[in-house]
Parts: structure tokens; sequence; C-alpha cells
């Protein structure tokens, strides 16, 4: 098997192997699906997103792109887009920089993230512009929308072109639109001179991060996008393989206990810089199979409520309700052997009131805070599967998010809902647009 960076382990899931066999049998005649959207090719089936991988024109549009807009002297990304369309690439991007990149000033080019009609953070990014930035070719925006008509997307790319446009003059080289080809934001960017790449209709946004919405800025930033495609093309062949397949397993284990009441599905992440991939995974589960009506558009409000806590310092705030609280949870534990980077505490601290601690690497103390919880959940027969990383590169970062894309398919094909609509979205899109004068 090739080397994914992780393994995957299920003899915690509570459920058993002929449980798991009775469950990949229901899944049989969907995996097969699935391996003939990948043998057709091309973006027609709604599980198109798993033929982003095998793009090698893709690849060379966001190369060619990228080629024509980098600069020596960029500094800052902007990525102007909300929902599917800033999740993917941010969870990829904290992954590999980390959680303190934004304190390292001499790492350059930086992404930097405007989602919500947040003020603050629109005002904090101009005064970091105000202070830093003196050229054009110091900065780049990306502004994704699929769509092309969501309103925060919108809000903030034309506040931002106002005020560039106001400091640099003609600013429009500066600017890529990634949405669908034809709609109004693409005619509009096109007659106004932006660079803009599209995305496939049949593509969603949540199952988008290996299209031009993550290729692109993770490529300007710097990040290898070959190695984004290499590692979902092994994570998609590991999820849909015969026999154990870590997306199918989990799936099933999830909807075993589902059946049981476990309603929230909680990440337990123990590797701080991959919160915004639990942020990720909760959007993909909340659209994918939190439905109204099932696919017989009979009226079914089902889904799982997914969470994401941090360890260890969740096990400080969520424990005891984690342990002791109703058992309505499935939990997925990520977490990594080596943290990469040796931190020792020493042997003659004056801090040193807990007896085992004194040099120990904080690799080693973490491994054993670790083992702690999962024993707790053990003592309390409470399920759970891990994801225990050897490394966090390009290749298993994406190799992870592909095999939770599958799992995701698989899910809702078990719950019998469309994975890939989002009607309710739909539904406050319009209100919004309608509150504000359309
Ligand atoms: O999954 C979805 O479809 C939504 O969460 C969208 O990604 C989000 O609303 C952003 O939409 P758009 O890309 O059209 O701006």
């Amino acid at each position: 098997m090739k080397d994914l960076g992780f393994s995957f382990l299920s003899n915690n899931s509570g459920c058993s192997e002929q449980e798991y066999r009775t469950g990949t049998d229901q899944l049989q005649a969907y995996r097969k699906r699935l391996l003939s959207v990948i043998a057709a090719g091309g973006y027609v089936a709604d599980e198109a997103s798993l033929n982003l991988s095998d793009d090698a024109a893709l690849r060379e549009r966001v190369a060619h792109k990228i080629r024509d807009t980098h600069t020596d002297a960029l500094k800052y990304i902007i990525v102007i887009g909300i929902g599917g369309s800033n999740l993917g690439t941010k969870a990829i991007y904290e992954a590999l920089v980390g959680t303190y990149d934004g304190l390292l000033e001499e790492r350059h080019p930086k992404l930097l993230f405007l989602d919500t009609t947040n003020p603050f953070a629109f005002t904090t990014i101009k005064e970091i512009f105000d202070a830093e930035i003196v050229d054009a070719n110091e900065f780049f925006i990306n502004i994704v929308s699929k769509s092309g008509t969501t309103t925060e997307a919108m809000a903030n790319g034309g506040a931002l072109h106002a005020y560039l446009h106001g400091r640099f003059g003609e600013v429009t080289s500066r600017f890529l639109i990634t949405t669908t080809e034809d709609n109004a934001l693409w005619k509009e960017a096109k007659a106004k001179g932006m660079h803009c790449l599209s995305l496939p209709e049949k593509v969603g946004g949540r199952y988008s991060v290996f299209s031009a919405v993550g290729l692109f800025p993770l490529g300007l930033a710097g990040f290898d996008i070959g190695a984004l495609h290499v590692g979902a093309r092994i994570g998609r062949d590991l999820a849909l393989a015969e026999g154990e397949s870590p997306a199918q397993r989990s799936a099933i284990a999830q909807y075993h206990h589902w059946q049981k009441g476990a309603f929230i599905h909680n990440t337990f992440i123990f590797i701080p810089r991959l919160e915004s991939v639990g942020k990720w995974y909760r959007q993909l589960m909340g659209e994918s199979i939190g439905k109204r009506h099932n696919r017989e558009g009979k009226e079914v409000f089902t889904g799982i409520t997914p969470i994401v806590s941090i360890g260890s310092t969740d096990l400080h705030s969520m424990a005891q309700l984690f342990l002791g609280g109703p058992r309505d949870k499935f939990t997925t534990f990520l977490y990594q052997k080596s943290g990469m980077l040796p931190v020792t505490i020493p042997v003659d601290s004056p801090i040193d009131t807990v007896r085992g601690l004194s040099g120990r690497t904080f690799d080693q103390v973490l491994k054993a805070i670790y083992g702690g919880a999962l024993k707790a959940y053990q003592k309390n027969t409470l399920p759970f599967v891990e994801f225990v990383f050897d490394r966090i590169d390009e290749e298993s970062i994406a190799a992870f998010l592909q095999i939770k894309m599958i799992e995701m398919m698989y899910l809702a094909e078990l719950m019998d809902v469309n994975a890939f609509d989002q009607p309710s979205v739909e539904d406050y899109k319009s209100e919004t647009r309608k509150l504000l004068g359309e």
C-alpha cells in the first residue's frame, strides 16, 4: 500500500467485524458507482470532485496563472470567500504553516482570509497593508465564490478593491476571480480585465479544495499543488479499495452509532494546527447529511451534529461532559506521534510538581495525555476511531481530506440523503439578498 503519512485505527469503534461486513455489503453498489465515475472522468456526475486530482489540464491552467501573477515581492495573498470557498484552503494552509505563522514576520507570502463581513478583520488587514505594503506587487487578491452572488464575498471584495484602488490606482491585474464559468461575476470580472479561473458546475463548494479554489491560492503561496493531487489520488485509491477502507469503516461505524442515538460527531484533534481541518469537516458533515428530506423526498429532519475539540486543551473544558454526560457522541481522534520539533523539560526545573516530567520530551508528555484520554474513553465504553499521523505535508493532508470526502459520500448513501445539495443554505442566502433590497 502507498505511504499515506498516517494510519487509521478502528479497534475501539464499537462496531463488530460482522457489522462492518454488513455495512460493506450495503455500500458495495455505491463503491462501484464511485469507481465508474472515475473511470468515465470529466465533471458530469454528482461525485465529479473525485476526478479533480486526475486533471492535468487544471493543474496546468492554475500553474499558468501562478506564473502570470507571482511576483518576487509578494507578501500577502488575501483569499476572500466563505464556506466551501475558503474552508478547505484554510485547512491545508494552517496544517502546513502552523498556528503561529502570523507572528513569523520573515515568512512570506502569507495567506490571509476574509470570510464574514467583520469590520474588525477588514480594518486589521487595511492596517497591515498601510504599514507594510508600498507597492501593488506585494499583494494579490483571490475572490472565490462558486455562485458569484454570495453577499459576504461580494461585500469584502468590493470594499477591498475600493481601498486598494484608492492607494495604488489601477489594481485589477492584482485580482483573480475563481467562480463558475459564464455566471454574472465571471462576465463582470472578464469585462474589467481581471484574471479568472473556473470550477466545474458539478463540484460543490465543500468538495472543491482540489479545484482552482484551493490550488491557486496555495500554489501562489508556494505550496506544491502537484503533491496535493498526488495525495488526493492516494487517499482516493485507499478509500475506494475493496476491504479495509478507512472511509468505509469510518462511515459504517458512524452510521451504526447514529442508528443507536449518537447524533453528535466529535473530531478531537491533538494536533492544534489541524483545528481548521476540523472546521472544514464540520461543513462537510453539516451540509452533506443535515437534511430535511431523504432522497425519496420524505421529510426526515436528519443529520449528525459535528463538533470540534482540541487536545489536550479541551480535556480541561469538555472531558467531563464527554465522559460523564449523554452517550450521544462518536469521536474521531487525530494525533501525531512526533511533533517534529524536539522540546525537552529540563531535569533541574524549578517548576517540578508532577512526578515523571523531568527530562521528558513534549512528545512523550503528549503521548501520555493522549493515552490517558483513550483509556478514559475505553473505560467508559465510548466509541471512537483514530487517525495517527507520522508526518503532515501536502501529500498526507490531501490524502486525509480526500478520504473524509469519500467517507461523507458513503455516510450519505447509508443515511439515504443527497450528499451534494444544500437547499437550506440557499434559503438564508436568498432571504439576505431580499433584505438588502435585491
Ligand atoms: O457548500 C456550500 O455550497 C456553501 O457553504 C458555499 O460554499 C458557501 O455558501 C459559499 O458559496 P459561494 O462559493 O457560492 O460563494
